[in-house]
């Protein structure tokens, strides 16, 4: 099984695992959770996006892994190298998703890097709502979405090492910080334990509806960056003395970990301030409205706790969409032979002009967040486990070096074949039935 001779390596373990980490924590975990749960109320929410975290999450996270490091090769030529040709779309579907969602995940982190700058500069706006519809759309919204997409190009121009592994290692203990910070802040407010409660106390009744379920789903594939081939892009520049196992187990609590510990800052600022009647009428704006809000009445306060909350953010986002941004690379890299740099500016300007329609409507962004999530990374992970489990000549063999002594792999593999399938096929049928009805 030869690998690409030229292939990079990441230099330390610990820089891999902060690379993964880094995909895996980014907006989904404070943006995407905090609206996520609000509108699906609450903690019976969390709990069922645990639940996929574990039973489905970490099979598709360790299936990628074994695909990438077995492989050392992008997506498309992964698939193809175990599977043969007929598996080439499948890698061509990945890639397709990393456009997507880089797309409008960048205008996203466009609007975050404004209020992080706006944070120090200018204060926290006195009507959120209002400031929120003046840059979410339009010119400015599209100049710092193109400001965002140049400094992602960059970091991965400069490579796995010197660009994605650098930049994770000092960002994503800075991020941990903070966020930890705010979780704290967040404890001393008056009326603090009734976002804890709304948070952390579970309502069975509403773990009924089968669209609670199907969001749950998305969320936790979104979160962990699972069926578009990042994390298996990343685990081709792994070495085979590394501990899958462990590896995947520590991505997914580092996610969780993140999520959770924002929802500990989000939630009580959000009731505190009586904010919470806002949070579910608008979903892609929720967290760019509401905590500004909350922050406009903490007072002077207010403008330190926004920068440090802004800037956690961004700071996430930056390092996912370098795990976006590079599945493309390498695809373009692997596949052409394209230099890293040339593939980086060109398909970062690619990116970039497919930014445009979601920066100029918010309702564009809305839908390209729910055809990702629900769809495509869906039916990337239903793919990869039916791979993995039923196709792949020996997933056992790519596991197993480094993690000799483990003994449930025959359980993973097991997952990968039926439940896990299964499970993701009826979400899958319901984000299409949910597309269909136009919600
Ligand atoms: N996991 C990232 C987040 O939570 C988003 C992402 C999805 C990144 C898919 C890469 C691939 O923000």
């Amino acid at each position: 099984m030869s690998q690409p001779a030229s292939r990079e390596q990441w230099s330390s373990r610990l820089g891999f695992t902060l690379a993964a980490v880094g995909s895996a924590v980014g907006l989904g975990n404070m943006w995407r959770f905090s609206y996520l749960t609000a509108e699906n109320g609450g903690a019976a929410f969390v709990l069922l996006y645990v639940g996929f975290t574990l039973l489905i999450g970490l099979p598709v996270l360790l299936a990628e892994l074994a695909l990438g490091r077995g492989s050392g090769r992008s997506p498309i030529q992964a698939l193809m190298h175990f599977g043969g040709p007929r598996w080439m779309p499948l890698g061509g579907l990945f890639v397709a998703a990393g456009f997507l969602i880089l797309a409008y995940y960048s205008v996203i982190a466009g609007w975050t890097a404004r209020y992080t700058v706006e944070a120090i500069f200018v204060g926290v706006p006195a009507d959120p709502a209002a400031h929120f519809g003046e840059i979410s759309s339009g010119a400015q919204a599209i100049g710092w979405h193109l400001l965002f997409m140049a400094t992602v190009v960059v970091i991965v121009a400069g490579g796995v090492r010197a660009g994605i592994e650098r930049v994770s290692l000092v960002l994503m203990p800075l991020l941990f910080a903070l966020v930890c910070a705010l979780a704290i802040y967040a404890a001393t407010l008056d009326g603090a334990s009734e976002g804890y409660r709304f948070y952390l106390e579970v309502d069975f009744d509403k773990l009924r509806s089968l669209d609670v379920l199907r969001q749950a789903a998305g969320q936790a594939f979104f979160s962990l960056s699972l069926g578009m081939g990042a994390m298996l892009t990343y685990a081709s520049y792994l070495s085979r003395q590394e501990h899958l196992p462990n590896e995947s187990v520590i991505v997914a609590f580092a996610d969780f970990g993140v999520a959770f510990v924002a929802g500990l800052a989000v939630f009580p600022l959000i009731f505190a301030l009586g904010l919470q009647t806002q949070v579910g009428e608008s979903t892609v704006g929720a967290l760019f409205i509401t905590l500004p809000g909350a922050f406009a009445e903490l007072g002077g306060a207010g403008r330190i706790v926004a920068f440090v909350f802004f800037a956690a953010l961004l700071v996430g986002a930056l390092t996912s969409a370098i795990s976006l941004l590079e599945v493309v690379v390498s695809s373009a890299i692997d596949s052409f032979g394209w230099s890293r740099k040339v593939a980086a500016v060109v398909l970062g300007l690619a990116i970039a002009l497919l930014g445009i329609p979601p920066a100029m409507d918010t309702d564009i962004l809305g839908w390209m967040d729910t055809v990702a999530g629900n769809l495509f990374l869906v039916f990337g992970g239903l793919m990869l486990s039916l791979f993995v489990g039923w196709r792949m000549p020996d997933a056992m063999a790519q596991v197993t070096p480094g993690a000799e002594g483990v003994r449930w792999f025959g359980l993973w593999l097991w997952l990968l074949r039926i439940p896990v399938p299964l499970a993701l096929a009826v979400v899958l049928w319901q984000g299409l039935v949910q597309l269909v009805a136009g919600s």
